[in-house]
């Protein structure tokens, strides 16, 4: 799977003080009607916990200049420390990264566990995108690119 090309998101949960996030490739999209998406979180990542328990969560989309901020929601960091790369605002309750490509709202409907993960399934409740522009952040064979229409 290293192989494939994959977006770059971090999730985010709950408000400051009480919120956490992680960097996920995992997110894909299920169906339109209702708009869905997956994502398969590890049962021993940080967040799991707050996801386990929130009805939703905002899944932000990151554009190439953010590959810090990901490399940073990557690493074991506790509590507020997940927070200290990026500009992250505060909407509906929740942690929004700005400067991201596109951001959604995610209502759990649905979780599975398989093995070491447990696999959400969201309905897509709002979705808001950036600035238009053309890249995003990839990652493939364990580093950070970006996508640019030919
Ligand atoms: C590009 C990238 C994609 C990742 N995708 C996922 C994913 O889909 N699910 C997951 O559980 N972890 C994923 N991880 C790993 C988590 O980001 C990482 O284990 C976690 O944030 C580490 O912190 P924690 O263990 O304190 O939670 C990914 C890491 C990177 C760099």
């Amino acid at each position: 799977m290293r192989r494939v090309p994959a977006g770059v998101w971090v999730l985010s949960v709950g408000p400051e003080g009480a919120r956490g996030n992680i960097t996920v490739s995992s997110l894909v999209p299920v169906s339109m009607e209702p708009p869905s998406v997956l994502v398969s979180i590890n049962h021993s990542a940080e967040v799991y916990p707050l996801l386990e328990k929130a009805d939703v969560f905002a899944a932000n989309l990151l554009a190439p200049d953010q590959h810090e901020v990901a490399a940073h929601c990557a690493e074991h960091f506790e509590g507020e420390a997940r927070f200290a790369r990026g500009n992250w605002m505060e909407n509906q309750g929740q942690s929004w990264l700005a400067g991201a490509r596109a951001w959604l709202l995610c209502r759990t409907v649905q979780r599975m566990a398989f093995a070491t993960h447990e696999i959400f399934i969201a309905e897509v409740e709002s979705v808001a995108l950036g600035d238009g522009q053309a890249s995003a952040l990839t990652y493939a064979d364990g580093a950070y690119g970006s996508f640019s229409p030919f």
